[in-house]
C-alpha cells in the first residue's frame, strides 16, 4: 500500500542519509577524479587568496625597510608573485577538468541506478506515484550531484582549505590574529544559524506556492480540451493568477529575510572582523614584522570574512541538493514486492495451459477482490472473459501477467507457479492487448516492433497488415516512420488499438491476452480485425476480456464475472440456455436494452447464427453442455475440438456496450500541488546571492 505521490512532501532523515550514501560511493567510485578535483581549486585558492597576498606583504615590508629599493631587487618578488598566480590559474584549470569529469561520470551513473531501480519497482507502485513527479525525482536524483559536488568544492574546501593555510601563516606573525579570527567567524556561524533556520521555514513555504503554481500549469495544460469545451479559459487564467501572486509575496519574504535580515547581521560582523584584524596587527606590531604583518593582516582577515557570508549559501545549497536527492531516495526505502525468485525454475517446454487456483487477491487497501478463485484454461482454448464493469477482468489478466503478487492461491502456467518464475520468462510466454494501450512517442514502426526487437521490416508488415494497421498506415505523412505524439495522441483510439494488435502479433507468444482488444473499433474494423485475430488465436491459448459481448461469442468457454467471483461458465449457447447473467447481457445487447426489451425477431437471429452456424453471419462450434465440468467450486473449460471462428459482428446483433469500458488514463499526470517540473530551489537565485563586496564569489 502506498500513500498518495506528493511532491511537497519533505523526506525525513533516512533518505537524506540514503542519498548521501550513493552521492559517496560515486566519489569513492570515482576518487582519482574526486581527489584532484575537489582540492586543486582549493589550493588554488591558497595561491591567489592567501599566498600571492603574501608575497606582496613581504615585498611592501621590504619597501618600508629599504628606502634603496630598485626594480632588481624587488623582481624576484614579483616574479614569485606571478608564479603563484600562474600555478594557483592552473591548479584551478586541472581542477576543473577533474571536477567536470567527476560530474559527468557520476551524475550519468546515477542516472542509470535511478531507472534501475524504477525498472524493478511493481506494478502497484506506479498506480500510487505520478509519472511526472517520477520523472523529475529520478532525474533531480541524478543531477542534484553536480550541486553537493561543487558546493562541497568551493564553497566547503575552497573556503576551509585556504583558511587553515591562512591560519598557520597568521600563527607565525601573531597567534592572537588567529584566535581573532577564529572567534568571529564561529561568533559569526553561531548568531547566523538561528536565522537561516527561520529563512528555511520561508522558504519551505515559497517553494510549496511555486509547486502549487506549476501543478495548476500542469493540470490546466494537460485538460485545454476540457477547459476550452466549457469555455473555462478565464476561470483557469484568474486561478493562475492568484497562485502566482501568492508564489511572489511568499518568494519576495524568503528573499527579503536573507538579504535584510541574514546578511545585515553578517554584514557588521565581517566589518567588525577586518578592523579587528587591522587593530590587532598594529597594536601587537606582529612580532617586529610591522607593515608586512598589517598587510598580511589586512588581506587575510578581508579573505577569511569570505566564508561568513557563505554560511547561509552552503546550507541552502546542500540543503536543497539532498532534499531533491531525498525525495527520490524516498522511493526506494519500500522495496518492490513482485520479485524475481531467488532460485527460478527454467521454463519447461510444453503446452501453454493456465490455472488459477483458489487465488485471493487484493488491491492496495481494498476489500479482497477475488476469495479463492478457480479458473483452468488448457492449452489451445479460447475462453472469453465477459461481465459488468468492475467485476475484475483487467484485474485477472494482470495477475496473470504477474504485475501484482496474489495474496493466497497460485497460478500455474504449462504447470508451473509463475512466481517460480523469472518474469521476463512468464512474460515471454504471453502477448498482452491492455485496456487502455499506451503508445510510446517513438514511430509507428517502432511501436509495433516494441514487442520484437529483431523483428525484420517483413514481419512487421506483415503484422500491421494482419491488424490492419496498413490501412492507415500508408496514409499518414511518413507511413510507418510517423511519430505518433505522446502516448499516441495523433491516433485514434482504434487506430492505437490495431497497434496493440499488431505488437500481439508480431509477439507470436502461446497465450494471448486480450483486454477490450477491439473496443473501439467500429463494427466493419472489429469484423476485420476479429479474422485475424481468430487466425492468431489458432493452436493458442487465449484468454479474452470484451464487452461487446459478439466478441466472445463464438469463443469455446465463455466466463462471466462479476465482483470477483465466477457466476457463469459454458459456451455461448448454454450460457443463453441458462437464461442467467450472461442471458441478460446478450439480451440488451441485442436491442432490449434501447427498446426495453429484446424482440424476438432479433432474438431469433442471434440465437439462430449462434446455434446452426448456417447463418450468413458464420458459424460457431463450442463445446457442448456435456464438456462443462464442475468441480465443487472449480470449473474445468475442456479443450473442444474443432472450434473454428465466429463471424457474428455487432451489427448483426445491434450492438450496445455494456457499461464502462474505459479505463483511466494510466498516468494521469500531475494533478493538484502535483508538479513535473518544479523550479529548482532557490540556490540559483540572485536574491540568495551575498550582495557585499566581500563575499564576491571566486569563480
Ligand atoms: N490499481 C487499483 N487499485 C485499487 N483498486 C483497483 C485498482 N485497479 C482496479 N481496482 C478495482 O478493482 C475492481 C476490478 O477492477 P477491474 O479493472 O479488474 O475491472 P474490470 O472487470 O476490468 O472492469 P471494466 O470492465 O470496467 O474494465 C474495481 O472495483 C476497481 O475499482
Ligand atoms: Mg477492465
Amino acid at each position: 500500500m502506498g500513500s498518495p505521490d506528493s511532491h511537497t512532501a519533505t523526506p525525513g532523515k533516512g533518505p537524506v542519509l540514503l542519498a548521501l550514501r550513493y552521492y559517496g560511493r560515486e566519489l569513492a567510485r570515482l576518487r582519482l577524479l574526486a581527489v584532484p578535483g575537489m582540492l586543486l581549486p582549493a589550493l588554488g585558492n591558497i595561491g591567489i587568496y592567501y599566498a600571492a597576498p603574501l608575497v606582496v606583504a613581504k615585498l611592501v615590508g621590504r619597501v618600508a625597510d629599504d628606502a634603496d629599493v630598485t626594480l632588481g631587487s624587488t623582481l624576484p618578488y614579483i616574479l614569485g608573485f606571478a608564479g603563484v598566480l600562474l600555478c594557483a590559474e592552473t591548479l584551478w584549470r586541472l581542477g576543473l577538468h577533474c571536477l567536470n569529469r567527476l560530474d559527468a561520470l557520476g551524475i550519468e551513473r546515477l542516472y542509470v541506478i535511478g531507472m534501475d531501480e524504477l525498472f524493478a519497482k511493481d506494478a502497484t507502485f506506479f498506480h500510487d506515484n505520478f509519472a511526472g513527479s517520477l520523472t523529475k525525482r529520478v532525474l533531480s536524483f541524478a543531477s542534484r550531484f553536480e550541486q553537493f559536488v561543487d558546493t562541497l568544492t568551493f564553497s566547503v574546501l575552497g573556503n576551509v582549505v585556504p583558511l587553515l593555510f591562512g591560519a598557520v601563516v597568521l600563527w607565525r606573525y601573531e597567534p592572537l590574529l588567529v584566535a581573532g579570527l577564529l572567534v568571529m567567524i564561529a561568533l559569526t556561524a553561531v548568531c547566523v544559524v538561528p536565522l537561516i533556520r527561520r529563512r528555511q521555514a520561508l522558504v519551505g513555504l515559497r517553494e510549496e506556492a511555486i509547486a502549487r503554481v506549476s501543478g495548476h500549469v500542469a493540470d490546466s495544460l494537460m485538460n485545454m480540451d476540457t477547459v476550452r469545451a466549457f469555455a473555462a479559459e478565464e476561470r483557469e487564467a484568474a486561478e493562475h493568477r492568484s497562485r502566482v501572486a501568492e508564489s511572489r509575496r511568499l518568494s519576495l519574504r524568503s528573499w527579503d529575510y536573507g538579504n535584510l535580515r541574514i546578511d545585515t547581521l553578517v554584514a557588521p560582523l565581517s566589518v567588525l572582523t577586518n578592523v579587528l584584524g587591522l587593530v590587532l596587527a598594529i597594536a601587537l606590531g606582529a612580532g617586529g614584522n610591522g607593515v608586512e604583518a598589517v598587510v598580511v593582516a589586512f588581506t587575510y582577515y578581508t579573505n577569511a570574512t569570505r566564508i561568513m557570508f557563505e554560511f547561509n549559501q552552503i546550507y541552502r545549497r546542500m540543503e536543497s541538493a539532498m532534499t531533491e536527492a531525498a525525495q527520490f531516495t524516498d522511493l526506494l526505502r519500500k522495496p518492490p514486492t513482485v520479485l524475481d525468485p531467488a532460485d527460478p525454475e527454467p521454463l519447461r517446454p510444453g503446452p501453454a495451459d493456465v490455472r488459477f487456483e483458489k487465488v485471493t487477491f487484493a488491491h492496495a487497501g481494498a476489500e479482497p477482490l477475488f476469495r479463492g478463485l478457480d479458473l483452468t484454461v488448457p492449452s489451445g482454448t479460447k475462453v472469453g472473459l465477459v461481465g459488468r464493469s468492475g467485476g475484475g477482468k483487467t484485474t485477472l489478466s494482470r495477475l496473470l501477467l504477474r504485475m501484482n503478487d496474489i495474496d493466497a492461491g497460485r497460478i500455474l502456467v504449462g504447470g508451473q507457479d509463475i512466481s517460480r518464475l523469472r518474469q521476463a520468462d512468464l512474460r515471454s510466454l504471453i502477448a498482452y492487448v491492455p485496456q487502455d494501450p499506451a503508445m510510446f512517442h517513438r514511430t509507428l514502426r517502432d511501436n509495433i516492433a516494441f514487442a520484437r526487437p529483431d523483428a525484420t521490416d517483413a514481419e512487421i508488415r506483415r503484422a500491421a497488415e494482419a491488424a490492419h494497421v496498413t490501412e492507415f498506415a500508408d496514409a499518414l505523412p511518413d507511413g510507418f516512420e510517423t511519430l505518433v505524439g505522446e502516448r499516441g495522441v495523433k491516433l485514434s483510439g482504434g487506430q492505437r488499438q490495431r497497434v496493440a494488435l499488431a505488437r500481439a502479433i508480431l509477439r507470436d507468444a502461446p497465450i494471448l491476452l486480450l483486454d477490450e482488444a477491439t473496443s473501439a473499433l467500429d463494427s466493419e474494423s472489429e469484423r476485420l480485425v476479429q479474422e485475424a485475430l481468430w487466425r492468431l488465436m489458432e493452436g493458442r491459448t487465449a484468454l479474452v476480456v470484451a464487452h461487446r459481448l459478439s466478441t466472445v461469442a463464438g469463443m469455446d468457454q465463455l466466463v462471466v464475472l462479476d465482483h470477483g467471483r465466477i457466476i457463469e461458465q459454458g459456451t455461448h449457447q448454454e450460457l443463453l440456455t441458462r437464461d442467467g447473467a450472461y442471458a441478460r447481457l446478450w439480451q440488451h445487447q441485442s436491442g432490449g436494452f434501447l427498446d426495453g426489451g429484446p424482440t424476438d425477431a432479433a432474438m431469433d437471429t442471434v440465437t439462430e447464427a449462434v446455434t446452426d452456424g448456417s447463418s450468413t453471419a458464420g458459424r460457431l462450434v463450442g463445446s457442448g453442455p456435456a464438456d462443462i465440468k464442475p468441480t465443487g467450486s472449480t470449473l474445468t473449460v475442456p479443450k473442444p475440438a474443432g472450434s473454428k471462428p465466429t463471424d457474428i459482428t455487432p451489427t448483426d446483433v445491434g450492438t450496445t456496450d455494456v457499461g464502462t469500458t474505459e479505463a483511466p488514463p494510466v498516468d494521469a499526470g500531475p494533478t493538484g500541488t502535483e508538479g513535473p517540473d518544479q523550479p529548482s530551489a532557490d540556490e540559483t537565485s540572485a536574491h540568495d546571492r551575498p550582495a557585499d563586496p566581500l563575499g564576491a564569489q571566486p569563480r
